[in-house]
């Protein structure tokens, strides 16, 4: 009896499957697709291009509807965008006629909120996110990781419950991409918003991450979840320890078997 109370569910999804109807046949996007993320867990999902990532998370957010299966948030139905999410893409759609500010504020104006109440939030986010001194600036003006922080605070303005990030730093250099890694770490450790984040980086997903869930294509699905147990904070030197080049590994001989990527020269 009993036992420790489970954590309730963000998101449960069982048996989902999504079919994109196309003249030559339709296109199996996703196949048997079973994810579960914890209130205040990160997840990554992980997988080559075109195993159907994105896709999953535009079912999450509402904005696609699934073909046959469960999809649950906040244990609901969606029959829309949830309430309490945020999203943050690869490229950071940040408005270039708005100001930084302005473009911080923009969902509150989609949720017809008013926007003279989110002012001092908005900019003490971007205080938090190292942009002070640039709210009245336009996103052409900003460096590419400083667009993905005004992108990352537009995505927290309402304060959402989870998050969810289609490989937000995929564009950016390695040493900036790092440093964000940083941050998204520190943001989830002092907020415990539930994460669920799309990457296609091996090293990325196992630094940031409670879970791993690794994919791959035709027909988009996963292979395998796994579960990282490296303490936390993690540093970035952690990714030169043993235990870490392990999870690595394996998801790299996971990758290999999947035919997903060749690991030996020839
Ligand atoms: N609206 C759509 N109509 C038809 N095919 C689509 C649509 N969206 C995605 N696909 C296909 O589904 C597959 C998965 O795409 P996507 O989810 O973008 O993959 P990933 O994000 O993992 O790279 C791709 O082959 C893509 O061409
Ligand atoms: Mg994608």
């Amino acid at each position: 009896m009993g036992g420790a109370p489970q954590r309730p569910a963000k998101i449960r999804i069982q048996g989902l499957n999504k079919v994109f109807p196309a003249e030559n046949g339709d296109f199996r996007a996703l196949s048997g697709v079973d994810l579960h993320l914890g209130d205040g867990e990160f997840v990554s999902l992980l997988g080559p291009s075109g195993c159907g990532k994105s896709t999953l998370l535009r079912l999450i957010a509402g904005l696609e509807s699934i073909t046959s299966g469960s999809l649950e948030v906040d244990g609901r139905s969606l029959d829309g965008p949830p309430a309490g999410l945020g999203m943050v893409f690869q490229r950071d759609v940040l408005l270039d006629w708005r100001s930084i500010l302005d473009n911080v504020l923009l969902p509150v104006e989609f949720a017809g909120g008013r926007r003279d109440d989110y002012v001092t939030r908005a900019r003490d986010l971007l205080v938090q996110y190292g942009l002070a001194g640039f709210e009245d600036r336009h996103p052409w003006q900003l460096s590419g990781g400083m667009r993905q922080r005004a992108a990352i605070c537009r995505a927290l303005i309402l304060d959402p419950s989870f998050l969810i990030m289609d490989e937000p730093f995929g564009a950016l250099d390695a040493l900036t991409r790092d440093e964000l890694n940083i941050e998204l770490q520190r943001l989830w450790q002092t907020t415990r918003k539930s994460v669920l984040f799309v990457t296609h980086s091996i090293a990325e997903a196992v630094f940031l991450s409670d879970r791993v869930v690794v994919m791959a294509t035709r027909p988009g699905r996963i292979v395998e979840t796994i579960a990282i147990d490296l303490p936390r904070p993690r540093d970035l030197a952690i990714r030169e320890t043993a235990s870490f080049g392990r999870y690595s590994a394996h998801i790299r001989d996971l990758f290999e078997r999947h035919g997903v990527l060749r690991t030996k020269p020839s």
